[in-house]
């Protein structure tokens, strides 16, 4: 093993300092041979170089004078433990001795204690352990049973993550609803181009065309998708008002029930024309409103007879995405509304397979302050959901706008960038285990470098992102040809 430095000063049970002979990383694996226990896992947490130099003598300083200061690189270190006979992870109950030699960890024992187990029937491969050869595998059971969240800044990757775990579920048949608001996932049928680091990875480049079904409320533009559709007798006056684009219930509802009453008497089987004839009608500006309004929802074709069927909308071990591209922001959150509130009623009745509910940009779906049409159903499904094998997956750029009870239900954290110190707080406040130099950490993760929590381990870890196997669909539109 490669000696890096010596303990020193008051030692803790949980964690050291340590003074470096070599120069390590924060977030590099240690060990130190306990008396007792033998092998113990710890991680730099924090580094500082210190030196004799003082604020007077640097201003006065000559290049030949650098080589008289005295410096030294001390460490803060975290105590991440060892494995006791019956497999649980310990951490020795008296402190390690000042003086203790500290060293490089060797692989074997970084993987034994943090759990990191290779190719397992219910393993979702994700990437590797930061600076190590040692694949990082999620609990997809863990996933789908107790909630996920994706958190990072804008641009920080949260996008690319989510292609590779829906890759992973796929490739392990699990069922999956994608509220899609940028219609970027599409692109998981299509087999990324190779790039270097794949041969790293291990990662094969593969479409999965066959497993992916797309729904839109527009397909005008969205022409890969099939149109999503609801039944019109299943949608109140409130919801229909929504749809219409009217918020102004206090103008419209009566006139619109009144409306709806009186067509529904003459055929109890009527649809929009039928309401658009009715409308037409009508007298006065609010009158010629509904006429305009009713009008557009018949071209949306978004209300039918009958409505996409939930047999049509989930498919055992598939992926259907509701691409939302181009819909407006209210529509977009009654359609999740809708969505969401089926596959919950559905799942308690056992009519749908065990999934995962994916919801980008959450924070608009289930916002912190205000509501949205569909924050409801996305807190019960985040409370309950688990008890009936229905997993949510939120994904946001700002931890701080997104429902604290969602975020706290969300047992598995992948975290990549984030900048802003309100989301800083919020996943702080959020996350058990999550230390200062972690936190700092998060600040400048490199784009690929995920902090990882839950899923199956004990204690958080950083994790490079494995390449995709499909073709990201979330590019940035280039402004000026490269
Ligand atoms: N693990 C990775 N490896 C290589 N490139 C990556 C990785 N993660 C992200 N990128 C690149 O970074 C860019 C931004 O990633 P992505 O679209 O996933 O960000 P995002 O967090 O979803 O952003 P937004 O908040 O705007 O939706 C992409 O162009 C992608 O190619
Ligand atoms: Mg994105």
């Amino acid at each position: 093993m490669e000696e890096v430095g010596r303990i020193f000063g008051d030692v803790g049970l949980g964690q050291f300092q340590l003074s470096l002979a070599h120069p390590v990383e924060r977030g590099d694996y240690l060990t130190v041979i306990d008396e007792v226990h033998g092998k113990v896992l710890c991680q730099l947490d924090d580094l500082k170089r210190k030196s004799d130099l003082d604020l007077e003598h640097a201003g006065a300083l000559q290049p030949t004078d650098e080589g008289a200061i005295h410096e030294s690189l001390l460490g803060a270190a975290r105590i991440v433990g060892y494995r006791d006979p019956q497999g649980l992870v310990k951490i020795p109950s008296i402190p390690f001795r000042p003086g203790a030699h500290v060293y490089l960890a060797e692989e074997p024992l970084i993987a034994d204690v943090l759990g990191l187990k290779h190719h397992t029937n219910s393993g979702a491969y994700v990437g590797m352990l930061r600076n190590h050869n040692l694949k990082v595998e999620l609990d997809i059971n863990q996933l789908v049973q107790r909630h996920v969240s994706v958190l990072a800044k804008t641009g920080g990757g949260k996008s690319y993550l989510l292609g590779v775990l829906i890759e992973e579920l796929l490739r392990h048949k699990v069922t999956c609803v994608i509220i899609d608001p940028h219609g970027e996932y599409g692109s998981l049928r299509v087999p990324a181009e190779k790039n270097g680091s794949n041969a790293r990875f291990g990662v094969e480049s593969q479409g999965f065309a066959r497993q992916i079904q797309e729904y839109s409320p527009d397909v005008s533009l969205n022409p890969s998708a099939k149109p999503l559709t609801f039944s019109l007798r299943s949608t109140d006056p409130r919801e229909l008002l929504v749809f219409m684009g009217l918020t102004n219930l206090k103008a419209y509802l009566a006139p619109l029930k009144q409306i709806i009453e009186n067509v529904a008497t003459a055929n109890p089987d009527f649809t929009v024309q039928d309401l658009v004839r009715a409308a037409s009608v009508g007298e006065g500006a609010v009158a010629e409103t509904l006429h305009e309004r009713l009008e557009y929802v018949e071209q949306t074709k978004l209300l039918g007879p009958k409505g996409t069927s939930l047999a049509e909308l989930v498919k055992a071990g598939e992926a259907t995405l509701i691409n939302l591209r181009g819909v407006a922001p209210d529509v977009q959150e009654l359609v999740v509304a809708r969505i969401a509130t089926t596959l919950f009623e559905n799942r308690k009745k056992n009519k749908i397979p065990p999934l995962f509910l994916v919801i980008e940009e959450a924070h608009n779906f289930a916002p912190q302050q205000g509501t949205a049409t569909c924050s409801r159903i996305l807190k019960n499904i985040a409370s309950e959901g688990r008890k009936f094998g229905l997993g949510l997956c939120a994904v946001t750029q700002r931890a701080a706008r997104i429902d604290k009870t969602v975020l706290s239900q969300c047992n598995t954290q992948l975290i990549l960038q984030v900048t802003n110190p309100l989301d800083l707080k919020a996943i702080a406040q959020s996350i058990e285990g999550l230390t200062p130099g972690m936190t700092d950490m998060i600040q400048s993760l490199p784009v690929g470098v995920a902090l990882v929590t839950g899923g199956g381990y004990h204690t958080p870890l950083f994790c490079e992102i494995r390449p995709r196997a499909t073709r990201h669909g979330g590019e940035s539109v280039q402004i000026v040809p490269a």
